[in-house]
């Protein structure tokens, strides 16, 4: 019930999917949480489950890309709720689905701009309200930035980035006691992938008989499969646990 009490929790991306997930968690575990997504009207929505269930949230409208805006709302956030405490850097996009070769400049900027820079500038307006208390930094990277596959390359370099960008700032906060993690979820049927999949040749049948033995565990995730992960990183049950890479992926990166 309070495993994050009164913790000030920002998630990048919490409109939808694993995001809003997470934000529900946390709101369920005595957070008061800073839903900011791209999306005011799911990112709003987010703020109404969470409260309906008897938590605490309110709503930023942010794109994780713009560093200006970074900067003006975490500020605002630490302003009108007393500091930070928690940042999860979850918003992402998977950018197109090509090998190197065909990936023009532009495709493989939008992603960098969105899941890389995004984290870079979340982290950085961050940490200086970190530093007055301690806290933690959960960064969602993807099984695709520890191995590779024939998807999505500017994704796999994209989150490979965020991968190494969390071991690094392990080095460095940790003596500030703010802890950094990343959690590396495999498939997980979120409305948006499952909406994919119902849509593509097969249906969800189709694509969870292609996805499910890629994951030795014989099923793909679900949103709160990781949302109950990264609620552990966040919280101070994980005080010792610091620069690691969770996997949440049913053993894909295991074989
Ligand atoms: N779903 C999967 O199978 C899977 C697997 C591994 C990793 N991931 C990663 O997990 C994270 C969440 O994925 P999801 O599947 O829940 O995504 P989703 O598409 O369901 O939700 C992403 C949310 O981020 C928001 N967003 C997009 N661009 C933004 C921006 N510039 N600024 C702020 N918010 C923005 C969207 O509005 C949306 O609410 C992403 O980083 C993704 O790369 C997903």
């Amino acid at each position: 019930m309070d495993r994050l009490k009164d913790k000030v929790c920002i998630i990048t991306g919490a409109g939808n999917g694993m995001g809003q997930s997470t934000a529900q968690r946390f709101g369920a575990e005595g957070a008061r949480v800073a839903v900011t997504d791209i999306s005011s009207r799911d990112g709003e929505e987010t703020v109404r489950l969470i409260t309906e269930a008897g938590g605490t949230a309110q709503f930023w409208l942010l794109d994780v890309s713009r560093e200006d805006q970074v900067a003006e709302v975490f500020a605002d956030i630490a302003d009108s709720l007393g500091g930070i405490d928690v940042l999860v850097n979850n918003a992402g996009i998977s950018g197109v689905d090509k090998p190197t070769h065909e990936v023009t400049e532009e495709e493989w900027d939008q992603v960098f701009a969105v899941d890389v820079k995004g984290v870079f500038f979340c982290t950085k307006h961050a940490v200086p309200h970190l530093q007055q208390g301690g806290g933690s930094i959960v960064n969602v990277s993807s099984i695709y930035g520890l191995v590779g596959s024939h998807e999505m390359a500017p994704y796999h370099a994209a989150k490979g980035a965020v991968t190494i960008m969390t071991k690094k700032d392990a080095a460095t906060y940790g003596r500030d006691g703010i802890r950094v993690n990343s959690v590396h979820p495999g498939t997980i049927l979120t409305p948006f992938v499952r909406e994919l999949a119902e849509r593509g040749e097969g249906g969800l049948a189709g694509y969870l008989s292609i996805m499910e033995p890629k994951h030795p565990i014989g099923h793909v995730g679900e949103p709160d499969d990781v949302a109950n992960a990264i609620l552990f990183l966040a919280s101070d049950e994980a005080r010792f646990v610091h620069g690691a890479a969770l996997t949440v992926d049913g053993g894909y990166t295991a074989v």
